[in-house]
């Protein structure tokens, strides 16, 4: 494989893998693919913008003659798809969207990929398309515990070392999907697609399903670093519900290195799982971050803990999400490369230096959505 596009890369995963891929492959070409919505952002890139092998092209997943014309003119031999609507509380207030790009959007490159491959004599031989999807296609897991031992409890479900985990079960690639929010009903939908394209055609498709992502060039609308900005400004942290939720966290940087080895080593039509074996309730994680930022900035231990302000619970909030990637460490030897006290610190310390880039973001336009987004919740 040498001429490689890759969707969504302006975004906060899409801009990991392509700087990956840039400077460890000098020998492909790679183009990302990105309509720049809200969430895209050329800064995300600065570093590798000038590189001879990286290239930017202003497209929509959905324009299928734009794409169809682009596998042409630059001989596309994969394809890596990770452009979409995110958010699962944007998903609430406008599924329409997030069915156009997630859904056609990621239908249009299939098709796309498959008339051109299709009138090439190799056909599919040495192509790949390889789909980034979530473990929230999967549902929710409950609070289930051994009996007569409080959650969180140490179980040995990781290859690597014993975790602490918050019920007994976990998402396998076998898990049936059971998506509840608008999001991850897109997400399931586009995985379906990409199968089928496999089972049909014979594309040679690999989906993965990854666990929450953490690190620098997060929009920060998702928690993380929508918190660290917050607590930077002594603005009110909105909890929803109770904040026992539960998530599985991973540092990008670790997706977009598993994203490599299952690019080039994967099976195809497989699925692998993607994540850490690092639960944790959102409380926990926002007094985390919290005692970070304080730490960091000099201010008193617990100074900003006043901040957490408990809101109207997310539309069909789920409970907890908890992967096993136990597949991908066996049969491929990825293993994450950061402990989560270790990634936090990175991640708060990056926004904190950076806050040029957060400036440029909640200005404006975002400042509006932000306002409406928790007025009145
Ligand atoms: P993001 O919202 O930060 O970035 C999405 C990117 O896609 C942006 O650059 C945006 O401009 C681009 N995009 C959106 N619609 C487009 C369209 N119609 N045409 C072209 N480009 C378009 O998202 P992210 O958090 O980086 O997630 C990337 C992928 O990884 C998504 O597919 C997401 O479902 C998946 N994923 C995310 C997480 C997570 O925790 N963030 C976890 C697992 C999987
Ligand atoms: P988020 O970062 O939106 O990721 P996802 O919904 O895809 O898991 O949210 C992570 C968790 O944090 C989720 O349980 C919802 C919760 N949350 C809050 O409590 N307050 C917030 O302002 C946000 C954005 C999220």
């Amino acid at each position: 494989m040498k001429n490689i596009v890759i969707t969504g890369g302006a975004g906060f995963i899409g801009s990991h893998v392509v700087r990956l891929f840039v400077n460890k492959y000098p020998e492909y070409n790679i183009i990302n693919l990105d309509k720049l919505t809200y969430a895209g952002n050329l800064a995300n890139l600065k570093d590798v913008e000038d590189k001879p092998n990286y290239k930017f092209v202003k497209m929509d997943i959905c324009d299928f003659d734009a794409f169809y014309q682009l596998m042409q003119d630059e001989q596309i031999d994969g394809i890596i798809h990770l452009a979409a609507e995110s958010h699962v509380d944007r998903s609430i207030k406008d599924p329409f969207t997030f069915a156009r790009t997630n859904v056609m959007g990621t239908l249009s490159l299939l098709q796309a990929a498959k008339l051109y491959w299709e009138s090439l004599p190799e056909k599919y031989e040495g192509k790949r398309f390889y789909h980034i999807s979530t473990d929230e296609v999967y549902g929710a897991l409950e609070m289930t515990h051994p009996e007569g031992i409080e959650p969180p409890f140490t179980t040995t479900a990781s290859s690597s070392e014993h975790h602490l985990a918050y019920g007994e079960d976990f998402f396998y690639e076998t898990t049936k999907y059971n998506p509840h929010s608008p999001y991850s009903a897109s997400k399931a939908s586009s995985d379906h697609f990409v199968r089928a394209y496999h089972d049909t055609y014979g594309m040679p498709t690999i989906v993965t399903n990854c666990s929450n992502n953490y690190g620098p060039y997060q929009f920060p609308e998702k928690l993380i670093p929508l918190f660290i900005n917050n607590i930077r400004h002594r603005k009110p942290l909105p909890v929803y519900g109770k904040g026992e939720n539960v998530r599985d966290w991973l540092y990008v940087v670790d997706h977009a290195r598993a994203i490599d080895v299952i690019f080039h080593n994967g099976k195809v039509a497989e699925t692998y799982n993607i994540g850490g074996f690092n639960e944790w309730k959102n409380i926990d994680i926002i007094k985390t971050v919290i005692a970070t930022v304080d730490r960091l900035l000099g201010r008193p231990e617990g100074a900003d803990l006043d901040l957490i302000t408990y809101v109207t619970d997310r539309l069909g909030h789920d409970a907890r999400y908890a992967i096993d990637s136990t597949k991908l460490q066996k049969e491929l030897g990825w293993e994450p490369s950061l402990q989560f006290e270790e990634g936090i610190e990175k991640t708060v310390k990056w926004y904190l230096e950076n806050e040029a880039w957060m400036d440029n973001i909640t200005s404006g336009e975002y400042e509006k959505y932000y306002e409406d987004m928790y007025k009145n919740r």
